[in-house]
């Protein structure tokens, strides 16, 4: 079965460390719409341009700018695939729900990694993220072997320059007005799995593979 999926949550609840996971065991595209927003501010593209000071601010990017980025590397994608920091707010998801219903396909499962806000702080501002390939470490909680050095890849580890305490304040705040209300469409279309994401990672990564795997209810 070609699995099409997307993992929601809160900025740090942990949905890029998962979704790394569970892509290379599933075989699954993973599109992060976060990464690939970088990826064009550091290319200097005219969507970086416009993403870029958004992105710096904690505010959504706008939405045309977002379609163009995720969709044009969706429409390239042939098999399943996972979204991460995608939908984040009703248009978003309102535009995926008419993109595949014009392929005849939908999502088959969202899962939501739920973490109280008052552990999120911490694990973004100590996060440290390889500039080569994106994996994310944290200074405490999942240190590197050798310090600000990539273990997959050897690439530089960075602080990402949204991670600071004033900007993830707007960023939560953002996710709580517009992309948590999310949890509650993807509830009522029947798609929706809840993960206790604040345990070992491991033990997430575990509930993660069976709600993608076994856990898939039945579309209302
Ligand atoms: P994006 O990159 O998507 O950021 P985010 O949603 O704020 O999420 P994060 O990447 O910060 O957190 P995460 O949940 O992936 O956590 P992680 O696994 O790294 O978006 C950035 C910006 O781009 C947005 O603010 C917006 O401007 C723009 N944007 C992106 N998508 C958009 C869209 N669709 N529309 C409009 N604008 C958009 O983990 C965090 C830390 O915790 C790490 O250090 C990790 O090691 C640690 N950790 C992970 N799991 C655990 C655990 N179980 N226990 C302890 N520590 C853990």
């Amino acid at each position: 079965m070609t699995l099409r999926s997307a993992i929601l949550g809160a900025p740090g609840a942990g949905k890029g460390t998962q979704a790394q996971r569970v892509c290379e065991r599933l075989h699954l595209a993973h599109l992060s719409t976060g990464d690939l927003l970088r990826s064009a501010v550091a290319a200097g593209t005219a969507a970086g341009k416009q993403a870029k000071s958004h992105m710096d601010a904690g505010r959504l990017v706008p939405d045309d700018v977002v379609f163009r980025v995720l969709f044009e590397r969706l429409d390239r994608s042939t098999g399943g695939f996972l979204l991460d920091g995608f939908p984040r707010n009703r248009a978003q998801a309102e535009e995926l729900d008419r993109r595949l219903a014009s392929q005849r396909v939908a999502l088959d499962v969202v899962v939501d990694i739920e973490v109280p806000d008052s552990r999120l702080a911490a694990r973004l501002t100590g996060r440290r993220s390889c500039g080569s390939c994106g994996r994310s470490f944290h200074l405490e909680f999942f240190p590197p072997a050798v310090a600000d050095v990539c273990d997959d890849c050897g690439g530089a580890l960075k602080h990402r320059a949204d991670d600071t305490l004033a900007v993830v304040g707007q960023r939560l705040a953002v996710y709580h007005e517009q992309t948590a209300p999310l949890v509650d469409y993807y509830e009522r279309a029947g798609i929706l799995v809840r993960v206790d994401g604040d345990q070992d990672v491991e033990r997430v990564t575990a509930e993660v593979l069976d709600a993608l795997q076994n856990d898939v209810p039945e579309r209302a």
